[in-house]
């Protein structure tokens, strides 16, 4: 199957982009893994025709509205984020109503109608920087409450507006997973990441996205690190630092999971599911989209 995938990648001058919570299978046939940010750059810097996006749909549209010209493909219709669907028109022009003079920032967890009537997007690991340079002292944050009191901690001269929205994978991390592994491994430091509850950071060494754990791994000395986000990024930061330990503290985010090899073989085969957004949605969504891209 990897070499059939190799095979088809070559003829038809595709790439596969990797998000950090994919399995090692998946790993071994990307031709860059990263975080959300690293993987929207990786998007706009290829010449490649065609973008397999081994992550979840809202990864993919951002790919494309960054990229019109480019066939993103989705391997699985079912790979999608549900926090990004939490939040929808309706929900988002009543908040503007209520706040017409605050700033919209949205998470890139969100749908492309989401980003198309927002003046900012952001990513786990931008999210503090990018708001610290807005001018206006109040923004609305959208859709996670959780990074968004993040935000808020680190910026406390600012007034952030939180939406009610939620990662189950993050927002369900269990304290007593914590205080086990903690027990057990008393010299290993524990890695949040900015989706997880403010209450449960007593527990952390270091909050971060993603890509900063890839980092932090690199950098520490660690032998033992305890991974307090999805399953997978355990996997793969042992792909890459093979001799230290990762420990998994949370569990398996579904929509990550429809990704496989033979969904990555179907769709370079048939190149199915093609991202197809409207270009006057498109056009509105690439504003916060290209603002981040420049200030993070
Ligand atoms: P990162 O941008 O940190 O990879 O986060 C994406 C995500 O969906 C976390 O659950
Ligand atoms: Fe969405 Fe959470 Fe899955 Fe990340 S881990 S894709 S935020 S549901």
């Amino acid at each position: 199957m990897k070499n059939l995938i190799q095979d088809l990648k070559q003829q038809k001058n595709a790439i596969i982009l990797a998000h950090n919570y994919q399995p090692i299978d998946v790993l071994e046939v990307a031709d860059f893994m990263g975080d959300s940010f690293e993987l929207a750059k990786k998007a706009q810097e290829t010449d490649a025709d065609i973008i397999v996006f081994a992550g979840v749909s809202f990864m993919a549209e951002s790919a494309k509205i960054l990229n019109p010209n480019k066939k993103v493909l989705l391997p699985s219709l079912k790979a999608t984020c549900p926090m990004a669907g939490m939040v929808n028109k309706e929900k988002l022009s009543k908040l503007k109503e209520q706040y017409p003079n605050a700033s919209f920032v949205c998470y890139i967890n969100t749908l492309a109608e989401t980003k198309a009537m927002c003046d900012y997007c952001v990513t786990s690991s931008n999210a503090v920087k990018i708001c610290n340079k807005i001018e206006s002292k109040e923004i609305v944050f959208l859709p996670d409450r959780n990074l968004a009191a993040h935000v808020q901690e680190k910026l406390p001269q600012r007034t952030i507006i939180p939406f009610n929205g939620y990662c189950y994978i993050h927002q369900y991390a269990d304290k007593k997973v914590f205080e086990n592994a903690k027990q057990k491994y008393p010299d290993a430091p524990l890695l949040l990441h900015p989706e997880t509850p403010l209450a449960l950071y007593e527990y952390a060494d270091e909050v971060l996205s993603t890509g900063g754990m890839v980092e932090y791994a690199q950098k520490s000395n660690a032998n033992v690190i305890l991974i307090g986000t999805e399953e997978k990024m355990a996997e793969r930061l042992k792909y890459e630092f093979p001799e230290k330990e990762f420990i998994p503290l949370l569990k398996r985010c579904s929509g990550m999971g429809e990704i496989s090899l033979e969904s990555i073989y179907e769709s370079l085969k048939n190149e199915q599911h093609e991202i197809s957004l409207i270009s006057e949605l498109m056009n509105q969504a690439k504003i916060p989209l290209e603002r981040m891209m420049k200030m993070g």
